[in-house]
């Protein structure tokens, strides 16, 4: 399971009781955000960066199946052409179905 916009992690708390065999990665933008989340959760996979280059961050961690998404992304604060980049780009990359 991805997150996208981990943020300071009250999402992924709730989202991190996954099945044993289930792993969790969180993408986050926001430096200090990528710092706080990898010292505050050490059993956390951390990727910094947009979620618009979500399948680069994802090779980079050696990742080529994604099950599910979550978003706390500010979606609506975001620009539309932003918008437009990440919801097509983060699609590809989990298959049918997933969720
Ligand atoms: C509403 S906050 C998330 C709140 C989070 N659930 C928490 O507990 O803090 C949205 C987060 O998305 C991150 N973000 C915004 N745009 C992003 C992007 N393009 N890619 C990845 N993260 C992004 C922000 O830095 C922020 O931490």
């Amino acid at each position: 399971m991805v997150e996208l916009g981990a943020g300071s992690g009250a999402i992924t708390d709730v989202i991190a009781r996954l099945p044993p065999d289930g792993r969790l990665l969180a993408v986050e933008i926001n430096h200090d955000l990528v710092g706080y989340l990898s010292r505050s959760r050490p059993w956390l996979q951390v990727l910094g960066g947009d979620a618009a280059e979500l399948a680069s961050l994802l090779r980079g961690a050696e990742v080529d199946r994604v099950d599910a998404i979550v978003s706390a992304l500010p979606w609506t604060l975001l620009p539309a052409g932003h918008r437009r980049r990440i919801l097509p780009r983060s699609a590809m990359c989990w298959p049918p179905t997933g969720s």
